[in-house]
């Protein structure tokens, strides 16, 4: 058994197991080498040879024991037909969203469209620098893209965001996005996990957003069919609702098999009430710092969480101005840690 695996499976906590989200990314130079060929990041996306490539690299300069597939939450709204773009210095920009084409989607049609993603994962699994370790594939959750799909672009850029997006849309239709989104889903982690992808993970980075009398509607009710749904296809399930109000509640009703904190919410209060295995927490900021102050900040997390089982992981994704070289301490550093 891998050692996240072992830890959120047998609740070992002994290994210190650790990866990153975002490991794969703008702040390590040879991404940056293939970005500037490939200005299109969908394309990107969709390159078989390129994201097996760019999944692997941060496996080559550091002790991790997962590697990510590259690619994105928003390739879900792509292969739904709704247009998507990465605009430098604005992040991503969908197309206008007709809900009766989005009824009408066929799933062979989707699976096609999302093929390259999945072909990519095929041979990642087979890569000689996964022995031992997992694989994830990932989702954005139901609510986060529900709020991109009609949105159009990041809520945080928007003013008046939480009043604005409902009126953008009747109740009925509301519903039929929600059951989409749901439906297809499901698909694309079905499509992950027969071709390699060992461990699923739903970022929620918009749970934040959400007041709390709409979280049963929104987060609770779809993501938990989701996560039975993964429990079935025989994978752990890891759920990321960035910033959500109570992540207690939230274990309690969803069930995921691990829990990824954010670093806002203090991690002892979260290891006392909560006794599902634990992912992250560590402010990706500390990072841009000095060693001593991100060797106190990391071991803090190990002594809170020294007798849960824990998978040493960042409280949001890799920063790009992040140094490498203090990713490479910080991994030795964990793997280190007794
Ligand atoms: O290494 C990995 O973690 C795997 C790849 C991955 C990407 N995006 C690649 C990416 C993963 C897991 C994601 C998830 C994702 N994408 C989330 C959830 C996590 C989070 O950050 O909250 C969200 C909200 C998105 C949507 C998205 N994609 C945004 C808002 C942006 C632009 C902002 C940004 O960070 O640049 C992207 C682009 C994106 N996705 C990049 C990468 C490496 C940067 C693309 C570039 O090179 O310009």
């Amino acid at each position: 058994m891998t050692p996240i695996q072992s830890c959120i499976i047998q609740n070992k906590n002994d290994t210190n197991p650790i990866w990153f989200m975002r490991q794969a990314g703008r702040y390590l130079p040879e991404f940056r080498e293939i970005r500037k060929k490939n200005p299109n990041f969908i394309e990107l996306c969709l390159n078989k040879s390129l994201t097996p490539e760019i999944t692997i690299q941060p496996l080559r300069r550091f002790e991790l024991d997962a590697a990510i597939i590259f690619s994105d939450i928003l390739m879900l709204p792509f292969g739904l037909g709704q247009k998507v773009e990465f605009k430098k210095n604005f992040g991503p920009s969908l197309g206008d969203l007709n809900i009766n084409n989005l009824l009408n989607i066929q799933e062979d049609v989707f699976s096609k469209k999302l093929q390259p993603v999945y072909e990519a994962i095929k041979i990642v699994s087979g890569d000689k620098l996964l022995n031992k370790k997992d694989l994830f594939g990932f989702i954005g959750a139901p609510w986060t893209l529900f709020v991109y799909m009609l949105n159009k672009q990041s809520p945080k850029l928007s003013n008046n965001f939480k009043n604005s997006i409902f009126n953008k849309i009747q109740e009925k239709d509301l519903q039929d996005l929600l059951f989409i989104i749901v439906k297809f889903l499901k698909l694309h982690i079905k499509n992950q996990v027969v071709n390699g992808a060992s461990i699923i993970q739903i970022f929620d980075s918009w749970a934040g957003l959400l007041d709390q009398e709409l979280y049963e509607k929104y987060i609770f009710n779809p993501t938990s069919e989701i996560v039975s749904y993964t429990k079935k296809l025989g994978v752990p399930v890891i759920c990321f609702p960035r910033n959500i109000k109570d992540y207690k509640k939230f274990c309690e009703i969803v069930r995921p098999d691990a829990i990824n904190i954010d670093y806002e919410i203090d991690p002892k209060v979260i290891a006392k009430e909560i006794n599902v295995p634990i992912q992250g927490g560590l402010d990706p900021k500390v990072l841009l710092g000095d060693k001593d102050q991100l060797k106190k900040e990391a071991i803090k997390y190990l002594e809170i969480f020294k007798d849960h089982p824990y998978i040493f992981n960042l409280g949001h994704g890799v920063l790009p101005e992040t140094d490498p070289n203090m990713l490479d301490y910080l991994v030795k550093l964990i793997k280190d840690f007794k």
